[in-house]
């Protein structure tokens, strides 16, 4: 029998305080314990980038990632993007929809997820920037012109809001 060990974890803004199996992922903890479905599970050996979260701010597997590990970290899931109080959704996630970035939407957090930290760090990046960046996460569906689209579309609004 294995001892539940406590952590504490910042997720989206908020304190969780929970007692856990020391080999629960983050993944698992996000789904099962919290209930944010939108960080999704596939290959869970840090092959396929849909389980990308933001750990203490740098997008991460999240299926090989222990929650006993992260006591004390902030977390940020596609969850935490939409504007808590007006409820629209954040700029990438608007030019995901708009620029038709994802299809069955399996990869799609992933990939904002990761479209995050790189816009973040890189407010104009070129196609081989955003290549690389986001060369982690595997999408079945669109054949990946769309997400670069989206992601072009997205830099330009962050960039320039008003310009749309
Ligand atoms: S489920 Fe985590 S990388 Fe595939
Ligand atoms: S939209 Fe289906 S896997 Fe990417």
């Amino acid at each position: 029998m294995t001892t539940r060990q406590r952590t504490r974890i910042t997720v989206n803004g908020r304190v969780h305080e929970a007692e856990v199996e020391p080999r629960l992922t983050l993944a698992d903890f996000l789904r099962h314990e919290l209930h944010l479905g939108g960080t999704h599970v596939g290959c869970e050996h840090g092959i396929c980038g849909v389980c990308s979260v933001l750990i203490n701010g740098k997008a991460a597997r999240s299926c090989l990632a222990l929650a006993v590990q992260l006591d004390g970290a902030e977390v940020t899931t596609i969850e935490g993007l939409r504007n808590r109080e007006t409820g629209q959704l954040h700029p990438i996630q608007q030019a995901f929809v708009e620029a038709h970035g994802l299809q069955c939407g399996f990869c799609t957090p992933g990939f904002i997820v990761t479209t995050l930290e790189l816009l973040r760090d890189n407010p104009d990046p070129s196609d081989a920037q955003i290549k690389e960046a986001l060369g982690g996460n595997l999408c079945r569906c669109t054949g990946y012109e769309s997400i670069l689209a989206s992601v072009r579309l997205a830099a330009r609004r962050l960039r320039e809001p008003a310009q749309g």
